[in-house]
């Protein structure tokens, strides 16, 4: 006579399994440049935009942990240097939009700029938020999430030593993330500085049509040995597609809020979408990848 208890263990167990037999497609056919902390094998990346900067103020730890509640996969933040050579977290060259001081970020030391409120042009409510380091991200970030690490083209300069790439690189690997995060830039001398000074980190060539000039994303990540190729969903033509698939590149695509577009960019093969609203994307990927 079978068990009562084998029975149960039989059955839950094929209970488990079933779903994952379905999946016999993941959402992505191209290998992800990164390593993610929890991976439910859908290949396929959902990217909090500047945390989850649709309910947050933008770059911001409260964005950063709403990110991570949401179910976002990744959170991409915008890094720059202080006047003291701090690497700081914030979009724009100047302080005006997302914080109480106008001028620009680089003439402010580190202690001016934590003084500043980073949150109350977003609501009322957040008046205590203030700019982060990388170093406070990446605290949060370890053993949690990925990061994507835009370093802004402001801060870069023709040096590839002790500058921003390097400083943040040397972050990165004080906290033993260089398996979770992704560098980006949409200056490539970024790119390049970064794989001179590691030759496994991971990078993502951000499109700027000045410096592609013309080229094939196939073609500008063997210049540069690139990982990944970063850009705006619209700019993602038919020619584009082509190529990525036929080289097995990811391809991760910026700002998509809307469940419409989101799905048809995950169906064109995508391998990641950054959104300011990564509770919405992760909703539209489970739904596509419980169907597959
Ligand atoms: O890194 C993806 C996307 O954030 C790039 O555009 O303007 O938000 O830095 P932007």
């Amino acid at each position: 006579m079978i068990n009562r208890y084998y029975l149960l263990t039989l059955v839950s167990g094929f209970l488990i399994l079933i779903p994952r037999l379905m999946h016999s497609q993941p959402l992505s056919d191209k290998p992800l440049p990164v390593q993610l902390y929890s991976d439910n094998g859908d290949n396929f990346v959902v990217i909090a935009h500047r945390g989850a900067s649709a309910y947050y103020p933008e770059n911001t730890m409260s964005a950063f942990k709403a990110a991570y509640e949401l179910g976002a996969e990744m959170i991409e933040l915008d890094i720059t240097l202080s006047k003291d050579g701090e690497i700081v977290v914030i979009h724009d060259e100047k302080l005006g939009r997302t914080t109480n001081r106008k001028g620009r970020v680089v003439d402010f030391t580190l202690e001016q700029l934590k003084e500043l409120d980073a949150g109350s042009w977003f609501d009322a409510s957040f008046t205590s938020e203030k700019i982060p380091t990388l170093e406070e991200v990446l605290i949060f970030a370890k053993d949690k999430i990925a990061l994507n690490i835009e370093i802004k083209t402001e801060a870069v300069t023709k040096n590839t030593f002790s500058g921003i790439e390097e400083r943040s690189l040397e972050l990165v690997k004080k906290y033993g993330m260089e398996e979770h995060v992704i560098f980006s830039s949409f200056d490539y001398r970024a790119i390049s500085h970064l794989r001179e000074l590691d030759v496994d980190i991971p990078l993502a060539l951000l499109y700027d049509r000045r410096q592609a000039a013309r080229k094939l994303p196939s073609v500008l990540l063997d210049i540069f040995n690139a990982n990944a190729f970063n850009c705006n969903y619209r700019k993602l033509s038919k020619k584009w597609i082509k190529d990525v698939s036929a080289h097995k590149i990811p391809v991760f695509v910026y700002t998509v809020n809307k469940e419409k577009d989101m799905q048809k960019l995950i169906e064109s093969g995508v391998s990641g979408i950054f959104s300011d609203k990564p509770d919405v994307l992760k909703m539209v990927v489970d739904k596509l990848w419980e169907t597959k």
